[in-house]
């Protein structure tokens, strides 16, 4: 049962797709204090808090502030309280009285999800405006409250079924040429792929909607060439447009004035790649239906795929705030400059980036309402994403498309996924990226993964292989790192074979990953699950953080800590482990509940069947994933019969509705 509560007036997010009447009194069991902003209740010390899908810490958010603020921000570390995206749904669980909830806070501006760490008992949640559609969330179980929820927000998108597949990115590959040396080699390496990814530097000069013509000659003949060897190029969209006569999405988003406005009228001038830019006003649905069938500009080539990406919006800095630091430089000049004073002056240059103040400088045209950037700040990149999503059904009747984003918030789940941003090489966020996967799932996020071997800094062979070990699991699956860091392409590492069988066995697993998500979105249930949703009556259970359920059938445990042999694994039920080498070489053993030390190689991965369960594995060679031959199957059983199992297929490419 999901009851809908207000506080204030709150604006229409169009997250939700199931209009509830608004009942009239105050969200029971919390403390409404209008005054301060905050809705707060007690919590009982084994409560356990999940959910708001892609941020920091643990399955188990209690003990930490978490601010919805979509930020570009590429440290990751634990100690920060917002990344790209808000998604403001949350679970409590009393494991005491087997009593949980969910609760949806429907407002885009900045909220703080305090939960016990100010006070150790107390979960409070305050806001900068005190508007918000409150959606109190009742059922009988944890994964029946998150059904009913994703009942609530609708259907998650649904990718093509290639984007199963791997796929190879960096920043950037800088030439046609260059993208044919990643496919020969992963070719050669005998590495299965089926997408490269093509960063900021295939645009002229960083301007949406162009291509670099002489890096990339003749892009719709590439596009092609690539497309009949099986490799779909996937090419990134920034949100920030550039200022520049003669460019014609410049142009014409002056004439028909779809740029956000500062106050006096005049576009918001902010920097981003190509330097000074505008921003499409997203929220505005004119302006929305224009920038989308700008995509039209590279489906026509043939794309079939897209990421979104600064879309927080991410600000080098506005031509305002600049000005200010420019004056603000030139008045210490001549200074002696003390210790107050230096630091005042070495801040300057630092408040361009991101700057709150800046996100205050804009408006919106929000269903015919003027509104402040700020007050409606998180829903830029789903709004960016929205606009995406609805041209593709113009421009690709029928089909699906590849598409997801950086930024997000609750709603934008209906029109693409999202990966999780500029990570590290670290292997603590291999654990990060784990973390993530089931808070995301409740949030309706299902298409999602992290940039796996990391973004930033340079990797080392084993954390990619280790990180693969979980990576092989994710729905997106896709290798990134950043201009500068160690060239981080599989087939570039010693142990070719190591990778080529990881990669072989996720193909291989993609018949059970693919059912698996496709039954989840369709019937509003998760992919990865904590071992919580399936054991809440074990107080172990209740506990394991690094430990996942994928779909019905299986559980994982990988390794994320550097030179380990192996490591600690709770089974909250008696288990068939399957330790893979390989989609066919492998070796099985059966498990008794409870803690065991399970060793696995560098090139194993641990996989442990459930029992009354089954595995369907295609036969390893597959080079895409239309190349799995889906009719051929081995089944590994743990008591369970492979008749009984529901493997969904489809053509992988058609729209369903
Ligand atoms: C941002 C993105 C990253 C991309 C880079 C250049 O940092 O998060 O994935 O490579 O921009 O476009």
């Amino acid at each position: 049962m999901i009851t809908r509560y207000r506080i204030g007036t709150p604006f229409d997010m169009e997250s939700v797709v199931v209009q509830l009447p608004v009942h009239d009194g105050a969200l029971p069991g919390w403390e409404t204090d209008a005054q301060n902003k905050c809705l707060t209740r007690t919590l009982a010390k084994s409560d356990i808090v999940y959910g708001l899908g892609e941020s920091v810490r643990g399955i188990n958010k209690r003990g930490w502030l978490y601010t919805s603020n979509n930020s570009d921000d590429p440290h990751h570390e634990e100690t920060k309280h917002s990344l790209y995206a808000s998604q403001n749904f949350v679970i409590v669980f009393s494991p005491d009285t087997k009593i949980a909830f969910g609760l949806y806070v429907d407002a885009p501006g900045k909220i703080n999800f305090d939960i016990a760490y100010t006070d150790p008992d107390v979960f409070s949640i305050s806001f900068e405006d005190f508007d918000a559609d409150l959606y109190l969330v009742e059922a009988g179980s944890l994964k029946e409250i998150v059904r009913e929820f994703r009942g609530l927000i609708g259907r998650s998108y649904i990718p093509p079924k290639w984007a199963f597949g791997l796929g190879q990115s960096r920043w950037s590959y800088m030439t046609a040429d260059e993208v044919r040396e990643v496919a020969d080699s992963y070719d050669e390496a005998g590495i299965p792929l089926d997408m490269i990814y093509l960063d900021i530097d295939y645009m002229e000069r960083y301007k949406d909607f162009t291509v670099n013509e002489e890096a990339f000659p003749d892009f719709e003949a590439f596009v092609k060439e690539m497309k009949d060897r099986g490799i779909h190029l996937v090419p990134i969209i920034d949100a920030g447009v550039k200022i520049e006569e003669g460019y014609p999405v410049y142009e014409e988003g002056i004439e028909k004035g779809y740029f956000c406005k500062k106050e006096n009228g005049e576009e918001l001038v902010a920097a981003v790649w190509p330097g000074t830019a505008h921003f499409p006003d997203f929220l505005n649905e004119d302006a929305r239906r224009w920038f989308g069938d700008w995509y039209g500009f590279l489906t026509e080539k043939g794309i079939d795929g897209f990421w979104n990406d600064m879309n927080e919006p991410a600000i080098f800095y506005t031509a305002d705030h600049l000005k200010e630091v420019f004056e603000g430089i030139r008045s210490f000049e001549g200074k002696n400059m003390d210790l107050r004073t230096f630091f005042g002056f070495k801040g300057l240059v630092a408040s361009l980036e991101n700057n709150p103040e800046d996100y205050r400088r804009f408006y919106h045209d929000f269903h015919g309402q003027k509104v402040r950037h700020d007050k409606v700040h998180n829903l830029f990149g789903y709004y960016m994403t929205r606009a995406a999503g609805e041209a593709f059904t113009r421009l690709r009747p029928g089909k699906r498309t590849l598409m997801f984003s950086r930024s997000s918030y609750i709603g934008m789940h209906r029109y693409g996924g999202v990966w999780t941003g500029d990570n590290q090489s670290w292997w603590s966020h291999i654990l990060l990226n784990l973390r993530q996967l089931p808070a995301l799932n409740m949030c309706g996020f299902m298409y999602s993964g992290a940039d796996l071997g990391g973004f930033g800094q340079d990797c080392t062979e084993d954390l990619v292989l280790r990180w693969l070990s979980l990576g092989i699991f994710t729905p997106l699956m896709r290798d990134h790192a950043a201009m500068g860091t160690r060239r981080q392409e599989l087939y570039r590492f010693k142990n070719t074979e190591a990778f080529r069988n990881i990669v072989g066995l996720r193909y291989a697993l993609i018949p059970y990953l693919y059912s698996e998500f496709m039954k989840a979105v369709l019937k509003n249930d998760m992919l990865f699950l904590p071992l919580s949703f399936e054991f809440p009556d074990d107080e172990r259970a209740l506990t394991v953080e690094d430990q996942l359920y994928v779909g019905e059938s299986i559980m994982i445990a990988p390794v994320y800590e550097q030179n380990a042999r192996g490591r600690y694994v709770y089974l909250p039920e008696r288990m068939k482990l399957l330790r893979f080498r390989s989609a066919s070489d492998f070796d099985e053993e059966i498990l008794e509940k409870g803690d065991h030390y399970v060793p696995a190689d560098l090139n194993e991965v641990l996989v442990f069947l459930r029992p009354g369960h089954v595995l369907p594995l295609a036969a390893s060679g597959a080079r895409r994933v239309d190349e799995i031959n889906e009719q051929d199957l081995t089944w590994f059983t743990f008591e369970g019969r492979p008749e009984e199992y529901e493997l969904y297929t489809d053509d992988g490419i058609s729209a369903i509705n």
